[in-house]
């Protein structure tokens, strides 16, 4: 409606997936598109906040008016988030898939295929959780986390809420092939400690105008207490 009723709002967003490097030459990674959190990036610009959109590596233009920092790792992208906080957010939405696990030590040279084994293993160790930390750190006044889920959607996703001590979470069933990963619709729920809401099936830009209006709104709501 061309309202700009989110001017003078700092919204933090990630999207995406990460990149994790084995060596100079491979990586560990994942197949988001960074779709839906592009979208929201525009429709948060679009009513006028001061957007940061922090992705991983993706196939998608700038969204117009909005400060897009590229990085690969979920160290990178943990510090970019950080950095862009260091005036505590608004709202922080984190909607990138960052990868669970990265190299315990990545190689500085390209690693060598051994002619006499027909296996191989790589030792992994956790990423950060960047949302949680966020959360403890309070670097933001409201967090959006994201739960990609394949069964019991709602069940796990009220767990993640309360686990990451996220304001809101918004839930999608990533088991359909219709809708999700690499899909331009998308189908959620979103869940707060108080409320549930279940959207149409949209497409990613017309659900990242009402998942803005939802945010917004509950972001108000939560000052006025
Ligand atoms: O991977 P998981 O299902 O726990 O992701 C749920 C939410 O946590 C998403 O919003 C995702 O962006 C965020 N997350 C994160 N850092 C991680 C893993 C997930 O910020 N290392």
């Amino acid at each position: 409606n061309g309202t700009k009723d989110l001017t003078g709002q700092d919204w933090v967003i990630t999207a995406g997936p990460t990149m994790e490097a084995i060596d100079p030459v491979r990586y560990i990674s994942n197949h988001s598109s960074g779709k839906m959190g592009f979208a929201l990036a525009q429709a948060a610009q679009l009513r006028g906040a001061n957007v940061t959109l922090i992705s991983g590596p993706v196939n998608l233009p700038a969204p117009n008016g909005v400060n897009l920092i590229t990085i690969k790792s979920a160290d990178d992208m943990l510090a970019a988030c950080q950095q862009a906080m260091t005036n505590q957010a608004d709202v922080f939405i984190g909607a990138a898939a960052v990868a669970d696990f990265k190299m315990k030590a990545i190689n500085h040279q390209k690693m060598k295929k051994q002619s006499n084994a027909d296996e191989m293993q790589l030792t992994l160790v956790k990423n950060p959780d960047i949302i949680a930390t966020l959360a403890s750190q309070k670097g933001a006044k409201y967090i959006v986390g994201f739960a990609a889920e394949t069964q019991d959607v709602i069940h796990y996703a009220k767990d993640k809420l309360a686990r990451k001590g996220l304001d809101m979470i918004i839930a999608n069933d990533v088991s359909r092939t219709d809708i999700g990963f690499n899909q331009d619709q998308n189908q959620v729920t979103v869940l707060t400690k108080e409320q549930t809401w279940s959207s149409e099936l949209a497409t990613k830009n017309q659900l990242a105008i009402q998942l803005v209006e939802h945010i917004h709104t509950h972001f108000k709501s939560t000052l006025s207490k």
